[in-house]
Formats: C-alpha cells, sequence, structure tokens
C-alpha cells in the first residue's frame, strides 16, 4: 500500500519544487495536508485496515514523515516564492543612474535663472564684484544711507514689508551700494542681482517678489553720464544679442542718485522703460564714510522685465508659473 503511495507522495514532492506561485502551492497543500489530502487518507487507511501493531506504526511513522518533510517543503517554497516577488519588486523599483535621460525630457534652468546667469558672467568678465547681499536688511541700507528721508512715501508700510523695529525684506537691491561703499575701498565696480520684496498686488506686470540687479561704479576719478551711457548700452547691447542697441533717459528721481532718471531701451522699434539710473549722490558718499572728491554712476533694472522683453513674454507671472514651455527654456 506505502509503495503505491509512495509514488504519488514524490509526484506532490515534485511539483511543490517545481510550484512557481501561491496559488499552485495552496492547491498542493490542500491536496497534500489538507482535510481531504493524501495524508489524511493514508493515515485513515491505515487506522481502518487490520494491520498488525508494529506494522501500524511503522506506517505511520512513515507517513508523519512524509507529513513533517512535505510541511517543510512547503513552508521553504513559500519564502521562495515571497522572495521571488520581493526581489522583482526591488528590481523593477531599482532607478539605475547611468541610464541616459531620453532628450525631450532633459530639465532646463529657468529662463529667469539663465538671464541672472548671464548677467553674472558678463560683469565677472567685465571685471566687476559681483556681490550677493541679505534679503532681510535694515532700515539704514534701505534708506537711510540711500538718502531715503523719514518722510519718503516708499518707507510706508503699505509699500514695504516691515519685520519688526528697523527690520525690514529689501525693497531693492541699490542696499548693496550701501554694503559696497561702506567697505571704503575704491574704486568700486559691483554688480548685485537678487530678489526684492514690495506690497505689491499681483498683475500682469507686478509681482510682490522680483528679480533686481545693481550696478555701482565709484572711485576718485571723474565720472560722467557718458560712462553711464556707455556702460548700459553696451550691457544692454550684449543682453539682446544686438549691437545697435539704444536708449534714451528720462528725467527722474531717486533719493541717492542726482541727477536720476529712468532709463529706456530702443528694442524692436519700440521704447522700453527698464529701470533707473543716475550719478550718485554725495550724501550716499557720505553717509558710507568716504569725504573729499569721489564720484559714482549707478543703476538698478528689473531682471523680469528684460527677460519679459527679450522672450515676449506679455505677463510676469508665467515666469514664476509652470507653463512647460517656459520651464524648457522656450518664448512663447
Ligand atoms: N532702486 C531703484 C528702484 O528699485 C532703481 C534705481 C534707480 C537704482 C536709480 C539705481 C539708480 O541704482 O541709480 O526703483
Amino acid at each position: 500500500m506505502i509503495s503505491k503511495i509512495q509514488s504519488r507522495i514524490e509526484e506532490y514532492i515534485k511539483e511543490i519544487k517545481t510550484a512557481n506561485n501561491h496559488n499552485e502551492l495552496n492547491s498542493i497543500k490542500i491536496n497534500t495536508l489538507g482535510k481531504n489530502g493524501i495524508i489524511k487518507n493514508l493515515l485513515k487507511d491505515v487506522l481502518d485496515r487490520e494491520y498488525d501493531d508494529d506494522v501500524k506504526k511503522n506506517a505511520f511513522d512513515y507517513i508523519n514523515k512524509v507529513k513533517q518533510q512535505i510541511t517543510q517543503m512547503i513552508l521553504k517554497k513559500k519564502t521562495e516564492i515571497d522572495d521571488f516577488i520581493q526581489n522583482s519588486k526591488i528590481n523593477l523599483e531599482y532607478i539605475d543612474v547611468t541610464l541616459p535621460v531620453k532628450n525631450n525630457n532633459i530639465g532646463t534652468r529657468h529662463i529667469l535663472s539663465s538671464m541672472v546667469e548671464k548677467i553674472r558672467k558678463y560683469f565677472i568678465f567685465r571685471g566687476f564684484d559681483v556681490v550677493d547681499g541679505p534679503e532681510i536688511d535694515r532700515e539704514f541700507y534701505n534708506f537711510d544711507a540711500l538718502n531715503i528721508k523719514k518722510t519718503h512715501p516708499a518707507r510706508q508700510s503699505c509699500d514695504t514689508f516691515y519685520i519688526h523695529d528697523d527690520w525690514l525684506l529689501r525693497t531693492q537691491t541699490s542696499t548693496m551700494q550701501i554694503r559696497e561703499l561702506s567697505k571704503k575701498t575704491l574704486p568700486v565696480k559691483m554688480v548685485s542681482i537678487g530678489r526684492v520684496f514690495r506690497c505689491d498686488s499681483v498683475d500682469s506686470t507686478h509681482s510682490p517678489i522680483f528679480t533686481q540687479m545693481e550696478c555701482l561704479v565709484a572711485g576718485r576719478d571723474p565720472i560722467c553720464i557718458g560712462n553711464l551711457r556707455h556702460e548700459l548700452i553696451n550691457f544692454l547691447s550684449f543682453i539682446f544679442d544686438n549691437k545697435n542697441i539704444d536708449i534714451r533717459f528720462r528725467t527722474s528721481y531717486f533719493p541717492f542718485v542726482e541727477p536720476g532718471m529712468e532709463v529706456d531701451c530702443l528694442y524692436n522699434g519700440s521704447w522700453l522703460e527698464i529701470g533707473g539710473a543716475g550719478i550718485v549722490h554725495p550724501n550716499v558718499f557720505s553717509n558710507c564714510g568716504i569725504d573729499g572728491k569721489v564720484y559714482g554712476f549707478a543703476f538698478g533694472l528689473g531682471i523680469e522685465r528684460i527677460v519679459m522683453i527679450k522672450n515676449n513674454i506679455n505677463d510676469i507671472r508665467f515666469l514664476y508659473d509652470t507653463d512647460v514651455r517656459i520651464l524648457r527654456g522656450l518664448s512663447l
């Protein structure tokens, strides 16, 4: 009887070894160890028959050994299958960092950041110090030292984000003129690019946070508006990839320059306002502890404005949004 069963058991053992998944393994388990499985039937069979005690004992021993063997094999196979599933998952989730990226999915620098980079490189190449300064600054750097009177409307809390006491979010990168001049090492040739903050409501040309660049050239040698004009024309020609760029000055008032002006740039046949400029006011030098004859020019431009003009973007919000055309560095 046992020899007849033996071959069936061997079949099952083979099946366990080759089982590929939990379903297969489960049905083998039911067929062998289950209520109606081969082991239970064998035991019943031996019990029901008229064998000698010795024979019965041997048969039970054998059947129990087989039961143990099958139980262990099934358990072992179950962990093998579990491991296999787990490893396949891990392999699927594995990120091959050496795999080349598909061309159309390559990220690019944002056009605003590329412009900042382009400006930085231009000025570094021309021997300027390109400096960074704090976005959270004091009234002294943002207003007082820049000759902006206590009563100037720009100081009001409806225009400026005050933090506490005399601490504020800088409203202009002109703060960096003061930080650099205060080092009292002339001549100064500096450019600073960074974010500025104003209590403006958002519309197509305004954002409460935007990017400005500040340029200051100062020293003991005379400097005139011609130098300022020359610097601006060269710079804008480079930025707008156009050697024949033209600019025009409109008189304006900024307390830290005298004369002060607004700068327009002739681009694609029309005059566009791009920022402010002027000859540094003597009070700015004395506020920084620089005495005697000293000359300087300064200008400040909005980077978003330049990027918008160059890329034909008519709404500043595009620059902070997620339109993929912008994110891929394309024009609209
Ligand atoms: N800081 C000014 C602003 O934010 C812009 C400006 C005007 C900067 C004249 C200058 C300047 O350096 O000379 O409106």
